[in-house]
Formats: structure tokens, C-alpha cells, sequence
């Protein structure tokens, strides 16, 4: 098989020597760039913006180029940094302590980052939610995590369930509203008072600072847990994959409610002093052009789903606009098709760069380089300082060019430390030392890792990842429904689509109003990405003899492949 290959791109990368680089590389001197190697004290929040305040040369700088369709702010790193510590002194009135769980439901805005880096600052633990979840998903985050503390608008409150959470003890409410009750502040009024100083809460390098919840294929969502350490490598990788230099406008298009939006929407720019453009409001092609050509956007993170959505909105619209700042992009979340990369060399006239990494891995682990070859549906190769491989099921590695499980040498520094109140599924992760990331891929013999799929049901629909248990779990609460078993079916755009198989309780028949109510039910009390796209009414679904749903053999008759073993197949 003859691949098209894509040579380096010329020019002076951050990362030139990717083979010298590894060899010699140790984390450890990582550290050296940050002001604890000199003082001993840490917090990312001081590394991604005080430092950048303090700095003469870079006070003044825009760290936050904030553009939505009805509003557009620069913010410098000093302003931000002095809104955060507002932030944090609101925080502190309301006996915020080091280790709290504070959750922001909040649109991307200003008011996010300011508050996201005033809960870091006092030492707390922020939990982003995606603005997109209903009220069961935003219960199930703010009990499991027992937050202490929302914020949220006037606007998301609605979704915000107002019992069965003990230990949410405020909600700060962002932008004009009615509410009276004690539990309730006002977050403008708060800020007008709060004083812009603020003696930031020193911790240690293992101290916690950020929840991801994430699904698996059985239970709930589970609560991936971060610590300060992970500003190493994404510092590193800002450096080498993002290869960001001083003058760059960049930008994220991911959502700080899921870790690309935090890890490279925030962290890694700011780690590095970088101006950071953020975009309010939903994807369209012309915007997202627009803003590309209007901020000067010179290095891009996005992802497959988006580009799909711009290859089919064809060659002409991207025509229109003058890119002519853009000299790097990547992409994270799901597969990258070939022929997404040989459109980005037309269209761009630049290489899209791969990454693949995980809510677990906190931060980019393989990686096409600037430096390195491209080998389109590829995912590059492990950045220095990582060691991945392929293993069996028992955890031993396996010899190139043979499909197993996509595996990486535990102990990197942005890998997550906990499992919220979960330490066996934490565990469950590990085997014989190594992180079993539950993707099966290949290694070539050139060191090229190659996706195949998920091994177990998780699905990935336009990136985002949904577990299957939840929306059955969600489907069996309408009244028509019996039994629901739910599956990922390949889509040509979204990568996964989802998709249900119910059986109706006595009485229902079916009929398009029921489906569609409750595909509705499910969109509504869950969110949006995880409603099933196609839902198919059946006599029963399969279940093995201790009850589980067989969704390996829903996919099979699904797709038309042969069903395999179905010995532990229920009568
Ligand atoms: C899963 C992780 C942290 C990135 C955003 C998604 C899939 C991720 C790639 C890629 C093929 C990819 C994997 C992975 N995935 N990147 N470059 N090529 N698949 O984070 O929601 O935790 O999902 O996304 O299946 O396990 P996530």
C-alpha cells in the first residue's frame, strides 16, 4: 500500500530535532520555566496570568480576544489577572477553602475565565460544565463532586435542579435577575465590591485544580480528576505541538466544559503569555472563517467534525475570505479522514496536524510534529518524554503493524490522579504499568500509531463523547419505554451517530409523534449531543443471562457483521 505522505513543513518549528529531543529529554527540566524552581511555590492560575501581570513587557498585552455575535472585548493579562482575583475574594467572602469544588455553568464569556481563574486562585477545584446539559446531567456532576458552590445565568437556572443536592450551598448568577432566596448572589454586585488584590493560595504540585466529568460505557458520568502538575506538559506541548511563539493570535474552538476547552483553550496560550481568541456562540462555516480572517488567528485547534462541516460547505466560501495569517492547525476528538488533510492542503494550503489524547490524559500524548512527515490517518507519533505502545488484554506489548490496545507508560505529568469517589474504576485503568486507553490502533515500524476504533461502547459523536448507559438509563425514565439498548453508528460527518433500540411498555404503540417525544424527552433532560438521532422500536432487546444489554450484538445486526460469540446469550 503506497500512502501519500506529507513532508515537514520548512521553517523554524519549536521542536526541530523530534529523534535528538527524546533522547534526551526529562520533564523535570520543564519546571525550571516556571517560578517554583526559584521560590518553591505553585499555582497554575499564577503561571497562566499573574506572572504574564507582573511582567512589564507583557501587562499590557491582550490575553483574551473575546468575540460573540452580540459582543467583542479585548482583555489584557492584567485586567484578567485583577478580575480573578475579584473572583477569588467573592470566593473567599463565601468561605470558599482550598480542595472545594466550585462548578461554573456558563456560556463561554469574559465572565468564565475570570471566574475559572479565581477558583484556581484560592486553591479550589473547578468543575467547567458543557452549556449544552439538561438538568439529570448537571445533577448527576454537582452530587457526585459535591460542589459547594454554582455559577451559572439567569438563563441556565432553569436547568439547575433546585433539590437532592445538599451540599450546594450558593448560586452566583451572572447577569440580571429576579431571584430573592438567600442561596442566590449576584455576581456584578459582588465584583463592583470586591477588591482587585489578592494574595493567591499557594499549593502543591499535586494539589487538585480541575474535575472533567467523561463517560465510560457503563454507569455514570465519571469525574476525571486534575492536578497543577499537568501545567508541565502543557507548557511543553504548547511549545512543541501548538508550537506557539511569542507574536501568534490563537485559536481553541472547544468549549471549556470539555478538557481541549481548558487544557489548550486556556492553559497551554496562556502558560506561554500567548493572545487567546475565544468565540462565543455556535458554529457556523462563515463565522468561523471570519473570525479566523478578522482576529488574525495564526495557529488553529479544532476538530474533525468542524472541518467535515467546512469541506462540505465547499471550496468557493473558503475562497472568500484572506487567511493569509493562519500557519498552523491541529486537530483532536475523533479520527481525522485523509481526505479532510488533502482538502486542508488545498483549501489552507497548510497541513492539519492530528492529535490524540484523552479527558484522562490531560494533555496531547501522539501527535503529528511540525517537523515530522504526515502520514494522512495517522496519528503521528508520542511526543518525547512518552512512551506508548500496543498491548494485549493481559497488558504485555505487542509487535508492529498488529491491532491491540493503544497503551501509554503511566506516570506522565498531566495524567489524571483520581477518579472522583471512584478509586476502583481509577484503577481499572492500569495494567503492568501501563494507562490502557481503551482505543484499539497499530504501530507501524516507523513508530506511526494508527486509530481503528473504540474497544469498548463509548461512542464519539461530532467529538463528543457520550456513554451509552446514560441515555439508556435516560430513555427507560419515559413512560413508553421498557428496555433501550444504545449504540454508535458510523455517520460520514458526525464520525458516530447515536442510536436507540427500545421496547414499548402495554399500551403504546408506536407511532412518529411517540419516537419523536422521546428523542425530545431525552434532549431535554439530558442534553442535546446525546439524544439518539435514530431510535428503531424492537419485540426485545438482547441481554446476557445476568441482565446486561448485548450492544456489541445491536451493532452487529446493525451493521450487517457477523454476531460472534452469543453463548452468554439470555433465552
Ligand atoms: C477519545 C477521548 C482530549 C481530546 C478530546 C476528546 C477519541 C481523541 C483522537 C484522534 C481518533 C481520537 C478516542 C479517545 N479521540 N483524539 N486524534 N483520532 N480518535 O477527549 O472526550 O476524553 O475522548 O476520543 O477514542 O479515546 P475525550
Amino acid at each position: 500500500m503506497d500512502m501519500q505522505r506529507i513532508p515537514a513543513r520548512e521553517g523554524n518549528h519549536n521542536l526541530q530535532n523530534y529523534e535528538d529531543v527524546r533522547k534526551n529529554f526529562s520533564w523535570d527540566n520543564v519546571k525550571r520555566n516556571f517560578s517554583w524552581d526559584k521560590t518553591g511555590k505553585v499555582n497554575i492560575a499564577y503561571e497562566a496570568l499573574d506572572r504574564h501581570a507582573e511582567n512589564p513587557d507583557k501587562k499590557d498585552k491582550v490575553a483574551l480576544i473575546y468575540s460573540a455575535p452580540d459582543r467583542e472585548e479585548n482583555i489584557t493579562f492584567n485586567e484578567l489577572s485583577k478580575r480573578s482575583n475579584q473572583f477569588a475574594n467573592v470566593l473567599k467572602k463565601y468561605n470558599v477553602k482550598k480542595g472545594d469544588r466550585i462548578f461554573l455553568f456558563l456560556p463561554r464569556s469574559p465572565e468564565f475565565y475570570a471566574a475559572f481563574f479565581g477558583i484556581l486562585k484560592i486553591g479550589a477545584i473547578a468543575g467547567p460544565l458543557f452549556e449544552a446539559f439538561m438538568e439529570q446531567a448537571v445533577r448527576d456532576r454537582l452530587q457526585d463532586s459535591e460542589a459547594k458552590i454554582l455559577i451559572t445565568t439567569p438563563d441556565l437556572l432553569g436547568r439547575v435542579p433546585q433539590e437532592d443536592l445538599p451540599d450546594l450551598e450558593k448560586i452566583i448568577l451572572v447577569g440580571e435577575h429576579q431571584e430573592t432566596g438567600d442561596q442566590y448572589i449576584d455576581y456584578t454586585k459582588e465584583m463592583e465590591n470586591a477588591s482587585s488584590e489578592f494574595s493567591i493560595e499557594w499549593v502543591d504540585l499535586e494539589d487538585g485544580m480541575l474535575i472533567h466529568y467523561t463517560s465510560g460505557s457503563t454507569g455514570k458520568p465519571k469525574g476525571v480528576y486534575h492536578v497543577h502538575n499537568a501545567m508541565i506538559q502543557q507548557y511543553q506541548t504548547g511549545e512543541w505541538v501548538l508550537d506557539l511563539k511569542q507574536d501568534d493570535v490563537y485559536w481553541c474552538t472547544a468549549d471549556p466544559g470539555w478538557v481541549t476547552g481548558t487544557s489548550y483553550g486556556i492553559f497551554a496560550p496562556w502558560l506561554h503569555g500567548v493572545t487567546n481568541v475565544i468565540r462565543g456562540g455556535r458554529f457556523t462555516p462563515d463565522d468561523w472563517y471570519k473570525t479566523l480572517q478578522d482576529k488574525e488567528v495564526s495557529v488553529w485547534y479544532t476538530a474533525p467534525t468542524a472541518l467535515r462541516m467546512l469541506v462540505s460547505n465547499g471550496d468557493d466560501l473558503v475562497k472568500q475570505y484572506d487567511l493569509s495569517s493562519l500557519r498552523h492547525i491541529m486537530s483532536v476528538g475523533e479520527p481525522l479522514n485523509p481526505e479532510v488533510v488533502t482538502w486542508g492542503l488545498k483549501a489552507f494550503n497548510l497541513r492539519i496536524h492530528d492529535t490524540w489524547w484523552m479527558t484522562e490524559t490531560g494533555a496531547q500524548l501522539i501527535v503529528n510534529l511540525p517537523s515530522e512527515e504526515i502520514r494522512p490517518g495517522s496519528m503521528g507519533k508520542p511526543i518525547p518524554g512518552i512512551e506508548a505502545t500496543i498491548v494485549d488484554n493481559e497488558g504485555n506489548e505487542i509487535p508492529p503493524n498488529q491491532m491491540g490496545n493503544l497503551a501509554i507508560k503511566a506516570g506522565w505529568p498531566a495524567m489524571m490522579r483520581a477518579v472522583w469517589n471512584n478509586p476502583s474504576k481509577y484503577e481499572s485503568y492500569f495494567i503492568n504499568g501501563w494507562y490502557v486507553s481503551g482505543d484499539s490502533a497499530y504501530r507501524d515500524e516507523d513508530g506511526y500509531f494508527w486509530f481503528q476504533g473504540r474497544l469498548d461502547d463509548v461512542i464519539n459523536t461530532s467529538g463528543e463523547r457520550v456513554g451509552p448507559f446514560e441515555v439508556e438509563s435516560k430513555l427507560i425514565e419515559h413512560p413508553a419505554v421498557a428496555e433501550a439498548g444504545v449504540i454508535g453508528k458510523p455517520h460520514p460527518e458526525r464520525g458516530e451517530i447515536i442510536k436507540a433500540f427500545i421496547t414499548l411498555n402495554t399500551g403504546y404503540v408506536e407511532s412518529p409523534e411517540l419516537l419523536e417525544d422521546i428523542r425530545q424527552f431525552v434532549k431535554t433532560g439530558l442534553s442535546a449531543h446525546a439524544a439518539p438521532r435514530e431510535l428503531e422500536v424492537r419485540d426485545s432487546i438482547p441481554k446476557t443471562r445476568s441482565g446486561k444489554i448485548m450492544r456489541r450484538l445491536l451493532k452487529s445486526w446493525e451493521l450487517g457483521l457477523p454476531t460472534g460469540d452469543t453463548s452468554t446469550l439470555e433465552e
